[in-house]
């Protein structure tokens, strides 16, 4: 009991908007450290095994969104608790089962050193497997987001690409999105943060319900590439 206690109190806690910590990991692409990919914005995800049935629906879909990642100037960096071995049969099999290609790393994390970093292993759900995490890592390596599913929900690819285009419209335009934005909505125009600030905000020209929630097109439409 006493022993838990230490290792979890040694855990360190991610915190949005801290720079997310580098690693090196044996991949199936080779040797990889996360500082490679400065300059890019990087989704490092976990995945539980390979071999099972809703990790292979979501390789599958990450792999059908890269594409439109790779314009967003994103990489994907995949990780489990399985060899490289494990991982390139896999790999090989969603090739021959859905004619798809896996063009992402997939980090072979027989150590758990990258999953412990990132808190990816929650006891409660498993002690030996990852549960499904998302990491969204900008190109200063500052953490931007985390998701975190159970074992057994599999993730929203176009949720995980409208995440990137949110944060992306938000930081060119220094703007924010509400609930359920897509690209080509209109964003909110950041609160006033003074009385005075909050009297002029009405008469700015934007579409207000009141002065703390206003709302503005964007001249040029997202997505950002
Ligand atoms: C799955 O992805 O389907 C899965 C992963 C770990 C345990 C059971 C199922």
């Amino acid at each position: 009991m006493e022993e838990k206690e230490e290792v979890e109190e040694k855990r360190p806690l991610l915190r949005l908007g801290e720079k997310a910590p580098d690693f090196e990991a044996v991949t199936t692409h080779g040797k990889i450290r996360l500082s490679d990919f400065k300059g890019k914005w990087v989704i490092l995800f976990s995945h539980p095994a390979d071999f099972t049935p809703v990790c292979t629906t979501e390789f599958v879909g990450f792999a059908q969104i890269n594409d439109e990642l790779v314009k967003r100037n994103v990489q994907l960096i995949g990780l489990s608790i399985d060899s490289t071995f494990s991982h390139i049969a896999w790999i090989r099999k969603i090739k021959e089962l859905f004619g798809i290609t896996i063009p992402f790393p997939v980090i072979a994390d027989l150590d758990m050193k990258v999953a412990n970093l990132f808190g990816m292993i929650h006891p409660g759900e498993s002690t030996t497997a990852a549960v499904r995490c998302v990491f969204v890592i900008d190109p200063e390596m500052k953490l931007r987001a985390m998701i975190y599913y159970p074992i057994n929900v599999g993730r929203n690819m176009q949720e995980i690409l409208r995440l990137i285009d949110a944060l992306q419209t938000a930081d060119k335009y220094k703007v924010a999105t509400p609930a359920n934005w897509k690209p080509g909505d209109d964003v909110i125009v950041l609160p006033p943060a003074t009385q005075e600030a909050a009297e002029k905000r009405l008469q700015e020209g934007y579409e207000c319900i009141d002065w703390f929630l206003c709302k503005k097109k964007l001249s040029t439409q997202s997505p950002n590439f």
